[in-house]
């Protein structure tokens, strides 16, 4: 049975979802990653895809089976993110940056086994913060980000919101049992750049998948 016009608001859309941690490897066999599981990206993705939108995913590392219909580009470290990232922007209206990118990386790279010392100093380097740079690059484009946070919710996701020059920013609690990391559900805030604040309930991952891209259809530029 075809869909009904009014169930597929995203028709014809191209929209760009990034999910899951990055990881940035030390030698052959170990990495600095973190916690995120990819299942809220993945989530938004589907969604999308549901909504009748083009979809494509640039995935760190996770273990979801990709959603159908949907294009997948695996990565592992943000450098990589970043440059898929670059490839597709230009032509995406909705891109929403749902990966937890490691904002350090080690300086050096080993090609073979670190081996076992008394005392070991790493040293990190910062990742580029693609979202601050395709903040930079906006044109068109509705820009979606979050903020993970443990504390001090709002004040540092207005502070992204701003400095990233995003149309609008997902708030997440992490290290709560309800929300955050690894979690099918999530306890969301959706706070924009006209000043809104929505606060959500506890809600399944997939339903704060359908608020946010609900939330992100005011900020379509009308071309038609
Ligand atoms: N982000 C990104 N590239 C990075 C770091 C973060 O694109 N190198 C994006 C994330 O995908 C997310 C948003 O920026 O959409 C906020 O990430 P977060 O880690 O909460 O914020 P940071 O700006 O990295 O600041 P901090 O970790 O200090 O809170
Ligand atoms: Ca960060």
């Amino acid at each position: 049975l075809a869909k009904k016009e009014q169930d597929m608001p995203l028709k014809n859309k191209k929209v760009l979802v990034t999910a899951g941690p990055t990881r940035e490897p030390l030698d052959p066999f170990r990495f600095i990653t973190n916690y995120s599981s990819g299942k809220m990206g993945y989530a938004i993705a589907a969604e999308a895809r549901k909504m009748g939108a083009d979809v494509i995913l640039i995935s760190g590392p996770t273990n979801i089976t990709p959603p159908k219909g949907v294009k997948v580009i695996y990565v592992e470290t943000a450098q990589q993110m970043f440059e898929e990232v670059l490839k597709y922007y230009g032509d995406i209206d909705i891109v929403i940056k749902a990966a937890a990118v490691s904002d350090y990386r080690p300086v050096a790279y080993s090609n073979k086994k670190i081996k076992k010392q008394n005392e070991v100093n790493i040293e990190l380097i910062k990742n580029p913060d693609i979202l601050f740079e395709l903040g930079k690059l906006k044109k068109h484009q509705v820009l979606v980000g979050f903020a993970a946070e443990t504390n001090n919710l709002e004040e540092y996701a207005m502070e992204k919101l701003k400095s990233k020059n995003l149309d609008m920013i997902v708030v997440n609690e992490i290290g709560q049992k309800d929300s955050g990391f690894a979690n099918d559900t999530n306890i969301i805030q959706i706070i924009t750049n006209k000043g809104e604040k929505i606060s959500y309930p506890k809600l399944d991952k997939g339903e704060c998948a359908i608020n946010i891209l609900k939330k992100t259809l005011e900020f379509l530029k009308q071309v038609d």
